[in-house]
């Protein structure tokens, strides 16, 4: 939800047309956001999925083949766009929490003197990894992913949807996660709290390029400034308080692991969200009865389920949620 500062911003900013490259809190932003990530361009979009979307489109050519871990968003969750709209085929790899080796890289390129197969142009990491529970990439793991990546001649799009609580997990910039990607793609509509919108930054080229598949996805907004002022304020003001969140989801996961028939990894959870299996009950049951009581959550598997902390939630309000479960669990 956007905060007070935002809803401000939002009504106040000047505007223009972003098509036309006129607005300029869009023009802000995309500045403030290569600025920080180490990147020379950037381009605002409407959400992750289209960020990766183009990230795919720009990174690697109908036919080709995108290397990513099999649990990874891109994979998952987006209606198959990299094949339906890109052209591009997802080689799905499994991993341990979401981070690939050099060695898992080297044994799924492809031989490019093969006519018989497709011909592996890109790579994309997710971090922190959503599926995998949150977790971040050591620094160290990434950056050997991502030389070994360019070793092999792949391109590198860094699914970084949640990168600014990865950087602020392990105490590093986020252009310090940023270098080890050629392309990389951040929400603003999630721990940073605005309404809507990511950003995706690269080399200019690839920036252009993917300023192009926006307009061709239906993605050019007109007076998109008034969702950009929102980022500008979540750059600024929203970043550093993400520590907040990473606390008050281990506070939740620790009290969830001490209920009945509830099995939470507190290994995984290194930042705002927190994945559980229940016992007893169904994850669909347990939703319904949380949403019922105000507490909001999802269910991602048949006894899985997913809370995530964020702007707004505070302390108590965690001790709130434990005891909502605790009844639920219990009635
Ligand atoms: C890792 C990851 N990447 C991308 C996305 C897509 O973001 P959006 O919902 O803005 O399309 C999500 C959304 O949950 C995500 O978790």
């Amino acid at each position: 939800m956007p905060t007070p500062d935002m809803r401000r911003a939002m009504a106040t900013a000047p505007l223009g047309d972003d098509v036309f490259g006129d607005d300029p809190m869009v023009n802000r932003l995309e500045e403030m956001a290569a600025e920080r990530l180490g990147k020379e361009a950037a381009v605002f979009v409407a959400s992750g999925t289209m960020g990766n979307l183009v990230g795919v489109a720009v990174n690697a050519r109908t036919g080709e083949e995108l290397i990513a871990d099999a649990d990874s968003h891109v994979f998952q969750y987006e209606s198959a766009g990299a094949a339906v709209v890109a052209g591009v085929q997802i080689r799905p790899v499994v991993t341990e929490g979401g981070v690939m080796s050099p060695e898992q890289i080297a044994e799924v390129i492809r031989p490019r003197d093969d006519p018989h197969q497709p011909i592996s142009a890109a790579i994309t990491f997710e971090d922190t990894h959503n599926r995998h529970g949150g977790v971040v990439w050591p620094l160290e793991s990434l950056r050997a992913a991502f030389e070994s990546a360019h070793a092999h001649r792949l391109r590198v799009h860094l699914d970084g949807a949640r990168m600014f609580n990865a950087a602020v997990a392990l105490g590093v910039g986020v252009a310090d996660i940023a270098a080890c990607s050629d392309t990389v793609t951040f929400c603003l509509s999630k721990g940073l709290a605005c309404p809507a919108g990511s950003v995706f930054c690269g080399p200019r080229e690839a920036v252009d390029d993917a300023r192009r598949w926006r307009k061709r996805l239906g993605g050019g907004m007109r007076q998109a400034g008034v969702l950009a002022a929102c980022g500008v304020i979540a750059l600024d003001q929203m970043v550093d308080r993400l520590a907040e969140d990473h606390a008050n989801a281990r506070t939740l996961a620790e009290g969830l692991s001490e209920m009945p028939g509830v099995t939470c990894d507190l290994t995984r959870v290194q930042t705002n969200l927190v994945y559980f299996d229940l016992g007893g009950i169904d994850a669909a049951p347990f939703t319904a009865e949380c949403k019922k009581r105000g507490l909001l959550s999802e269910g991602t598997g048949p006894k899985r389920m997913r809370f995530v902390t964020h702007y707004g939630i505070d302390a108590q309000d965690i001790q709130a949620a434990l005891k909502i479960c605790e009844e639920v669990l219990t009635a």
